[in-house]
């Protein structure tokens, strides 16, 4: 009897030691366990990508659900974050043959700075919530990959983190603009002696979108947003709602013309979803316009943005560059964003779910894959390089008697 007990027992040990190394191990991670019970990856590997989808997968299932969904999550029902994928759908790409197109080339530029493939990272709030080195972590992979790392004014690295672990490759800061003056003016400052190569004010975020999974997770955010002004408050433990009131709660054209006075960096105004504003950024000084709608998290009911790229692109007329997000998973994606206009593209929830199943070199995977995509896409379409996916015609769907 004492043996049958003891062997119980023993089980009873294993079940426990293999129930506690699934639940802080998942995806072969050491994690992180913060003190309020948030738990952070520590991956440190190169990860496999057969697509975004499919990581995007294996990165929910090591993000706590409550950080997955603010990741994932658009405003609403949705059906605008949905569509910034479905959209480019829309057209399709004629494949070209006899071009003799061999190695294509992915190299290109946006304002001055060289990069290896068309497309950057986008600022993203909290990167903390899915891998211990944060913001940092994505710099890193970011400057390996030979590309621009945006930070937002909400990353949970400060500035000087993401400086140093970019040693060096270029970086913008992304502002949300505080109510206070020198708030703002102290962390244009900062960004300016850090080495930051440009500012992006964001300007579509004076309230918050309706972000129902959010609410329904009642989620707050687990780890303090280190570069908020102190004065709009404790960050550790609010939601973005209360986070974004917080903040500057309007936006004129006089908002660009004030922090270009601040600053001689380029200012780039993100958020752009209309040709009306893009003209009025551009007359009110903006130096880029970022066609953006913020991946599906504020206004839903909003066309997908790539919908609204090709009428923007017309207007600005080649002024200045354009910067396109919202959506972009595939090389196919990143060819057709160029050729209906854009310069270059971004990235935001890829980088994240790279980093949480990586860290810097799952991010560095992320762009691999990207530009090997892309890479594929242009060979087969006949463009020797960048600047050619400008000239090429996209065809839209069922623009022949044939098609319904
Ligand atoms: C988790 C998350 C946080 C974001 N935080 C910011 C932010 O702080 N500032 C900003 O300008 N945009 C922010 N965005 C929007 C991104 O810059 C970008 O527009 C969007 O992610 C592009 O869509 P994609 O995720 O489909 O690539 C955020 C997006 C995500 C997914």
């Amino acid at each position: 009897m004492k043996k049958i007990i003891f062997v119980l027992f023993a089980l009873l040990i294993v079940l426990l030691v293999v129930w506690l190394v699934l639940r802080f191990n998942k995806g072969n991670n050491n994690n992180v366990v913060y003190d309020n019970g948030y738990v952070a990856s520590t991956a440190d590997e190169d990860v496999v990508i057969y697509d975004i989808d499919d990581l995007e997968s294996r990165a929910q299932a090591i993000i706590p659900q409550g950080g997955f969904d603010y990741i994932r999550g658009g405003a609403e029902t949705e059906n605008t974050m949905k569509r910034n994928e479905m959209a480019f759908d829309m057209v399709d790409i004629y494949p070209r043959v006899l071009t003799g197109v061999n190695q294509p080339d992915t190299e290109t530029s946006i304002l001055g700075i060289d990069i290896s493939l068309p497309v950057i990272v986008a600022p993203a709030a909290a990167h903390g919530l899915a891998h211990v080195s944060a913001e940092a972590g994505s710099a890193r992979g970011a400057a390996a990959s030979g590309t621009i790392m945006s930070v937002s004014t909400y990353a949970s690295s400060t500035l000087a983190e993401v400086a140093q672990a970019g040693e060096g490759a270029p970086q913008w800061f992304q502002l949300y603009l505080s109510k206070d003056d020198v708030a703002n003016q102290n962390l244009i400052r900062l960004a300016e002696d850090l080495g930051y190569k440009a500012i992006i004010l964001t300007v579509d975020a004076p309230i918050g979108g309706n972000r129902i999974r959010d609410a329904k997770n009642n989620f707050k955010f687990p780890l303090p947003l280190p570069n908020v002004p102190k004065k709009s408050g404790e960050t550790k433990g609010q939601g973005i709602g209360a986070i974004f009131a917080a903040a500057k709660n309007d936006f004129a054209p006089f908002d660009v013309m004030y922090v270009k006075s601040l600053t001689d960096l380029p200012v780039i105004v993100k958020g752009i979803q209309h040709p009306d504003d893009a003209e009025i950024a551009i007359l009110a000084g903006a130096d880029a316009i970022w066609v953006s709608n913020h991946g599906g998290r504020q206004l839903d009911g909003a066309p997908a943005s790539f919908e609204v790229l090709g009428e923007i692109a017309e207007r600005v007329n080649n002024r200045v560059p354009i910067i396109f997000d919202s959506g972009i998973r595939r090389g196919q994606h990143i060819f057709k964003a160029i050729a209906m206009g854009a310069d270059v593209v971004a990235i935001g929830r890829p980088v994240i779910y790279g980093l949480a199943l990586g860290g810097w070199r799952g991010v560095v995977s992320v762009f691999d894959y990207l530009k090997a995509d892309l890479k594929r896409v242009m060979w087969l379409a006949g463009a020797y390089n960048i600047d050619d996916i400008k000239n090429i015609k996209l065809r839209k769907r069922c623009e022949t008697k044939w098609c319904e």
